[in-house]
């Protein structure tokens, strides 16, 4: 293997990593959020970071200056910086598929020096002239984008983010499941004359995508269309693929783009016909604004860096295996499940780039739900459940709605949520509460111990001016190098998933005996469900 992380040592072998396991003995396993703030007035400034339109508050994680510093020693040595500008050049950092990660570019403005900046901005600029002409049609009322995955989660989490952004009167609809519950009232609602679906895929051979693809163009001539050139297009990396299946309006991209990194690329036309040219422009910028910033702020004021070296901190010295993002912004309800795949898929994996085993977690466990709909489901277990789970707030300042009363309500429950988790209640106080209202029978202690919480439990709060295509860029930018900050520390790499194949050939191995009915060869389990869905309640293929 050649590339800068080539000759390093595992991350946990590194002098800056026993420093760091010393720090944690010392002082970092023990610090306390509550006393930490009254020892240090100015705490919030000091872990205040503010990068291109996000401002990150961390002075409610379990950190101080000498973490920090012993965290930016463990990336310095572990070469991050190295890492970073080899991606940004283009070099071939996703060593296992021998591919340059160059997402980046698809951000960059024109004429920028970055690699590929002519082919970048000539299909940027025919995808979003076909997005202001479909935007103009008014024939066409409703898309639908049949991709999964990368070329699925990007644009169903930013379209309904800038819905204040978007054209009344397009409808846009997302279709991934193989599950046919999910094109089925999808296809219920759509008339064929006044629809036109995009068939996303960055290799065009998905079985999901391409199941689907086919049951929407059957669809399509069933109800009488013939004008597949004007009601299909593609956004795929394999033209020959999408013409082969009879689309001719295709707009392609790049090896260099990973799936979960392709929002940027053609990939993003839905989100181009929902809020436009400029809109689509403007996110982009946001990104390239992120990028910038990560690639020249001194890493102790760079807060990807910072979020990745956070995220390092609490999976291999604390041991949270989990991590909550709450966006306070019901628009940003798909985030989670976006960062589950940016996250998940990229440093989901247990060995390093030179195949040496990682005896220590990676990725956490990334989820979440929009506040204040999560205060009232899973956050009791947040606030006194046995694990501690970091938190991440998501605020937004400006509303893009006149209910300011309600805004303010949110954001006030935004701030208590955070408060809460770091400040917790004794049971003393629990108990001094209680009094008037202890349930009868039940000692007033054992009923504190019910009513008291821990606290000292840590949260990054980030916060946005407005949610406008600018600062998602920006946002969505910020999560993907701090996804890389994270992969870098752990020496892994972030842009390959061979974890999916498995799941994958055996599929292609199971789907004809649905049909024969032939379980050899398989294990008990397995033959008996196939057995049972074939003939006691499932349909036979
Ligand atoms: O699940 C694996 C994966 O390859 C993702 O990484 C990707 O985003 C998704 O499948 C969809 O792939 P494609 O865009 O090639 O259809």
């Amino acid at each position: 293997m050649t590339g800068p992380l080539s000759a390093r040592p595992r991350c946990d072998a590194t002098a800056a990593w026993a420093a760091l396991q010393g720090h944690w003995q010392a002082h970092g396993r023990s610090l306390d959020l509550r006393e930490a703030f009254a020892r240090d007035p100015a705490r919030f400034q000091t872990f205040g970071v503010q990068a291109p339109e996000v401002f990150a508050d961390l002075s409610k994680n379990l950190i101080d200056t000498a973490t920090l510093q012993f965290l930016l020693d463990l990336a310095r040595e572990c070469g991050l910086e190295n890492h970073r500008d080899a991606m940004l050049r283009g070099e071939a950092v996703n060593t296992t598929e021998g591919r340059a990660v160059l997402h980046t570019a698809l951000r960059a403005p024109t004429g920028a020096a970055t690699p590929f900046n002519a082919e970048v901005q000539g299909v940027l600029a025919a995808m979003l002239a076909y997005a202001e002409r479909v935007r103009a049609d008014e024939h066409i009322t409703d898309i639908v984008n049949i991709g999964i995955g990368g070329s699925d989660l990007g644009a169903q989490m930013v379209v309904p983010a800038l819905d204040a952004f978007s054209r009344r009167g397009k409808r846009l609809h997302f279709v991934s499941n193989v599950d046919g519950h999910d094109i089925t009232p999808v296809l219920r609602g759509l008339d064929a004359r006044r629809t036109l679906f995009i068939v996303a895929s960055k290799t065009f051979t998905t079985q999901e995508t391409m199941a689907n693809a086919a049951v929407a163009r059957a669809w399509f001539i069933e109800q009488g269309g013939t004008d597949i050139a004007r009601h299909f297009a593609a956004t795929t990396t394999n033209v020959a693929a999408a013409a082969q299946f009879g689309i001719s309006t295709t707009f392609g991209f790049w090896d260099w783009v990973g799936g979960r990194y392709s929002l940027w690329s053609a990939i993003g036309l839905p989100i181009a016909i929902a809020v436009g040219a400029d809109n689509f422009r403007a996110l982009l910028a946001g990104a390239h604004a992120m990028d910038r910033h990560f690639a020249e702020a001194p890493l102790a004021h760079n807060l990807p860096v910072l979020l990745g070296l956070l995220d390092v901190w609490y999976r291999n010295f604390h041991g949270f295996a989990s991590r909550s993002v709450a966006p306070y912004h019901q628009g940003l309800a798909r985030l989670p499940a976006y960062l589950q795949q940016l996250e998940m898929e990229s440093n989901g994996k247990r060995v390093d780039l030179q195949g040496r085993p990682l005896p220590l977690g990676t990725s956490p466990v990334v989820w979440g739900e929009p506040g204040t709909n999560g205060q009232h489901a899973y956050f009791q277990m947040l606030h006194q459940g046995t694990e501690v789970v970091p938190v991440e707030f998501i605020a937004v300042k400006t509303p893009s709605h006149p209910h300011t009363d309600l805004h303010t309500k949110l954001l006030a429950n935004c701030l208590a949520q955070s408060q809460a988790l770091m400040m917790g209640k004794t049971a003393a106080e629990a108990e001094a509460e209680q009094a008037p209202t202890a349930a009868a029978g039940m000692a007033p202690a054992v009923l504190a111990s019910h009513r008291s919480f821990p606290g000292n439990r840590p949260s990054t709060t980030l916060l946005l001016q407005a949610l406008t295509p600018h600062s998602l860029g920006a946002l969505i930018a910020m999560y993907e190098h701090r996804v890389f900050t994270s992969g870098s520390v752990w020496g892994i790499n972030s842009f390959d998933q061979w974890g999916v194949e498995l799941g994958k050939a055996l599929c292609s191995q199971l789907l004809p005996r649905f049909a024969s009915g032939d379980a050899s060869g398989l294990d008990a389990s397995t033959a008996g469900l196939l057995a049972r869905l074939r003939t006691e309640t499932g349909p036979r293929a």
